[in-house]
């Protein structure tokens, strides 16, 4: 089974990844966790490039195929293997995060979402997660939550159009791609305390062990 858990920067997503990595530890699930991007040699390097060169030019193209090409290798070394070993994977992002960041947001066409889907579907050698968990956070939520972090990486220093942007993908997201070639989208109420929405993701992961 590949979870995937998504949502804005600011959106909980940290918190919720941690509660659920104890609760499958507890249940005693073997699981293989990983960030996208990053969690290889070569991704690490690229996550690096992405999110700590705030004096590199990196066009939108060139932005949008590092992504995937971080998560090609990921797909390669990590996630494949783990599921055909019956495995349960679990990843911080996907190709949702680029499908948002790096096409919603920038105000790309519907047609030009779904080619990204498409493209970044190909570029993870079609590993298509079984449920993304969303966690649904109003922009402004977010940012009281960011701002209290000192130190912003490049994505995070985008201007406030672009993050109003995100944020609103993400709270469209569960509406605007709910088709089978997407994976199985559900938004989560991310505004509720930490303990009810980890509940939430518990009792749909476990009505999917069944
Ligand atoms: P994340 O690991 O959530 O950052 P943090 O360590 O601050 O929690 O995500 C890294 C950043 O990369 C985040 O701002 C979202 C962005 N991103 C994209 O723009 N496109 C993508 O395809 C992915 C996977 C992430």
């Amino acid at each position: 089974m590949f979870i995937v858990i998504e949502g804005c920067d600011g959106s909980g997503k940290g918190e919720q990844i941690r509660r659920l990595k104890s609760w499958l530890e507890r249940e005693h699930v073997d699981f293989v966790f990983a960030r996208d991007p990053g969690a290889t040699p070569l991704g690490e390097k690229i996550r690096s490039v992405l999110l700590n060169s705030s004096d590199l030019d990196i066009c939108p193209t060139a932005e949008t195929a590092l992504f995937m090409a971080s998560r090609a290798q990921l797909v390669h070394d990590v996630l494949a293997p783990a599921l055909n070993k019956g495995l349960v994977v679990i990843t911080d992002r996907y190709l949702l995060s680029t499908v948002i960041y790096q096409g919603y947001a920038v105000g790309a066409s519907d047609d030009g979402i779904e080619e990204m889907w498409r493209i970044g579907t190909c570029f993870a050698n079609h590993v298509v997660p079984d449920v993304t968990f969303v966690l649904e956070c109003p922009f402004e939520v977010a940012e009281e939550r960011l701002g209290r972090r000192s130190v912003k990486d490049r994505m995070e220093s985008k201007d406030e159009i672009y993050r109003r942007k995100v944020a609103e993908g993400y709270l469209a997201a569960s509406e605007l791609w709910s088709s089978s070639a997407h994976g199985r989208i559900v938004g989560i109420d991310g505004t509720r305390s930490p303990e009810n929405i980890a509940r939430e993701i518990e009792a749909i992961v476990k009505s999917m062990f069944t």
